[in-house]
C-alpha cells in the first residue's frame, strides 16, 4: 500500500499563529511526542525569525533521532544559512525554502518579475542543496498561481536539487476538484524524476483536510499538517483527520501512513496543555465528544454491535478506558501507573513533586479525578530550575479598602526576600508584591482562571502571560486556593523567563 509521508508543522505554522506560542522547553517536549507519534518530518520552526526560534529548532534537531527535522527559510542566502546552522546537527536534516509564485504575491508582496522569481528559486535551492542533502521547495500561494508558470518554477527547483516540491494552498482558496487538477497538471508537465509532490492546505473555507485528501488521490505523496488543525488564521489541515481518513478508508484511498495512531490523543492533549487552547468538543478525532454515544437509539445499537455507530475504535486513537480511581490512600506506584495510563512520562524527581501535590489535594478534595491529575502534571512535564519559590504570604482583601499583600519568596534556594504592596484587588496586590520582592519590572498581559472540575472544592487553574523587556512569558498554577494558584502561576512565569533567557544565551 502507498505510504503517505506526514510532514508535521505544529511547531512552525501552528506555533506561529497568535495565541499558540510555546516555550523552548515545551517545543522540545512536543517534538519528542511527535517522534513517538512517528511523523516523518518535524518542521521545528523558522530559524531566522528570533533567537528563541533558532534555539528551539537547534535543540529539537539535536534531540530527535527518528524523524527528519526541518527549518523554514525564505529564498534568501541569510535565511538558508540560519536554517542550516539550526538543523545541521539533526540525524536527518531538511531545508524548507519558499517563495511566492502567484501574480498577486509577486506584484504586491515581492515586487518581483517572473524572471526574477525563477532566478531566485534557482539560486536559493542550489545554495540550500550545497549545504544539505534534502531540500523542499514551496511555491507560496501555489493554488492561485498560473499553472504553466508554477510548473516552470517547480522544474527549476527540481533541476537545482529539490527532492520535494510543495503546493501550498496558502489562503485556503482551493476546492478539492481544483486541487486534483493542479496535482495532475504538475505530474503531466514537470519532469519529476523521483521528486515527491507535497501539499500544504489552509482551512479558511473549511476544506483543508478534503483538499489534502483530494491531492493524495491525485498522486501527492506528502501531506503537510498540524495537530488539532492549528495554524495561521483558520489553521492547517488537521494531522489526525488526514491520518484517520487514510487508515479508516484505505479501501478507498489505497494509501496509509506510518503514524502510530494510538499516540494521537496523547499528542493532542500535550498540545492543549502547552498552548492552553482547548479543542472544540465536537472536533473530529480529538474532540471530547468524538467517541461519545449519548443518544438512546445509538446506545442500543452499540450494545448489540459496536460497528452500528462506530467507524473507528476509541482505542485506535489512544483513548483507553481508565477505571482506576485515586484517593488519599493511593500510593506513589498507583499515581505513577495513572500517569502512564494518561500518557505522561515524568522523571522520578517530577513524580515526587506531583505526588506531594496529589496528597495535599486528596486531603482537600473528596474525589481526585483524571482532570485533577492532569492539572497537577502540567508544570512537571517540562522541568525547569526554580529561581523563585513561594515561601508564604498574607493577603487582606475587602470591599471597603484596597487589597494588600505581604509576600515572602525564596530565591536560588538560599535567600529569603520580601515584598509588600497594595492593589485594586487581591491578585493585583499579590503580583505587585512579587514585583517588589524580586525587584523585577514585570507587566501582566493576560490572566485566565478556570475550575478544573465541577464542585465548590474544585481546583482553580490559572494561566498568566507576563512581559519583560518586550518579550512574553507564560506561567501556570493550580490549587484549590485560587489566590495561591495565581501566585504560583506568576512565579512560574518568572522562572520560565529566566530559563528561556539562559537557554538562548547558551547557544
Ligand atoms: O501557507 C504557506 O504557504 C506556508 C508555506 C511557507 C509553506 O506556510
Ligand atoms: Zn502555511
Amino acid at each position: 500500500m502507498r505510504k503517505i509521508r506526514i510532514f508535521d508543522s505544529t511547531l512552525r505554522d501552528g506555533e506561529q499563529a497568535p495565541g499558540f506560542s510555546m516555550s523552548i522547553q515545551e517545543k522540545v517536549a512536543m517534538a519528542k511526542q511527535l517522534e513517538r507519534l512517528n511523523v516523518d518530518v518535524i518542521e521545528a520552526g523558522f530559524a531566522i525569525v528570533s533567537p528563541g526560534d533558532f534555539t528551539s529548532v537547534k535543540t529539537i534537531a539535536s534531540e530527535i533521532k527518528n524523524a527528519s527535522v526541518a527549518s523554514l527559510a525564505r529564498a534568501r542566502r541569510q535565511d538558508i544559512e540560519y536554517a542550516w546552522n539550526a538543523v545541521k546537527c539533526a540525524a536527518d536534516p531538511l531545508l524548507h525554502v519558499f517563495l511566492a509564485t502567484s501574480e498577486l504575491h509577486m506584484k504586491y508582496k515581492l515586487n518581483m518579475t517572473k524572471e526574477e522569481v525563477k532566478e531566485q528559486v534557482r539560486a536559493s535551492v542550489s545554495y540550500a542543496r550545497s549545504l544539505c542533502g534534502a531540500v523542499e521547495f514551496s511555491a507560496e500561494d501555489a493554488t492561485r498561481s498560473e499553472l504553466p508558470f508554477l510548473a516552470e518554477v517547480f522544474q527549476i527547483a527540481i533541476d537545482a536539487g529539490a527532492s520535494v516540491i510543495n503546493v501550498p494552498d496558502t489562503v485556503g482558496y482551493a476546492e478539492p476538484e481544483e486541487m486534483k487538477k493542479i496535482i495532475t497538471y504538475l505530474q503531466e508537465h514537470v519532469d519529476l524524476r523521483d521528486t515527491l509532490i507535497s501539499v500544504h492546505c489552509h482551512n479558511d473555507l473549511g476544506l483543508a483536510v478534503s483538499n489534502t485528501l483530494a491531492a493524495i488521490q491525485a498522486g501527492a505523496g506528502q501531506a503537510e499538517c498540524a495537530l488539532n488543525g492549528i495554524g495561521e488564521r483558520a489553521g492547517n489541515a488537521a494531522l489526525e483527520e488526514i491520518v484517520m481518513n487514510l487508515k479508516t478508508r484505505n479501501d478507498f484511498y489505497g494509501a496509509d501512513t506510518r503514524i502510530d495512531t494510538t499516540q494521537i490523543i496523547n499528542s493532542s492533549k500535550l498540545l492543549v496543555m502547552f498552548t492552553g487552547v482547548k479543542v472544540q468538543p465536537n472536533k473530529a478525532i480529538t474532540g471530547e465528544n468524538a467517541f461519545a454515544h449519548e443518544a438512546g437509539i445509538h446506545q442500543h445499537g452499540m450494545l448489540r454491535n459496536r460497528k452500528t455507530y462506530e467507524i473507528m475504535t476509541p482505542e485506535s486513537v489512544g483513548l483507553t478506558e481508565n477505571r482506576m480511581i485515586l484517593g488519599k490512600h493511593s500510593g506513589r506506584h498507583a499515581l505513577e501507573e495513572k500517569l502512564r495510563q494518561l500518557g505522561y512520562t515524568v522523571t522520578p524527581s517530577a513524580l515526587d513533586g506531583i505526588f506531594e501535590k496529589f496528597k495535599e489535594l486528596a486531603d482537600a478534595k473528596k474525589v481526585v479525578n483524571d482532570k485533577d491529575i492532569e492539572a497537577l502534571v502540567k508544570n512537571s512535564v517540562v522541568e525547569i530550575p526554580k529561581v523563585y519559590k513561594l515561601d508564604k504570604y498574607v493577603l487582606n482583601s475587602s470591599n471597603v479598602l484596597s487589597s494588600t499583600c505581604n509576600i515572602s519568596l525564596i530565591r536560588n534556594e538560599t535567600e529569603t526576600i520580601q515584598g509588600y504592596a497594595s492593589g485594586s484587588g487581591p491578585i493585583e496586590a499579590a503580583f505587585n508584591a512579587i514585583n517588589r520582592a524580586s525587584g523585577l519590572e514585570l507587566a501582566l498581559n493576560d490572566y485566565s482562571i478556570e475550575a478544573v472540575t465541577g464542585g465548590t472544592d474544585a481546583q482553580g487553574a490559572v494561566g498568566v502571560r507576563i512581559s519583560y523587556e518586550n518579550e512574553i512569558y507564560k506561567g501556570y498554577g493550580v490549587d484549590v486556593n485560587i489566590i495561591e494558584a495565581s501566585i504560583q502561576a506568576y512565579i512560574n512565569a518568572i522562572n520560565n523567563m529566566f530559563y528561556e533567557r539562559k537557554c538562548r544565551e547558551c547557544q
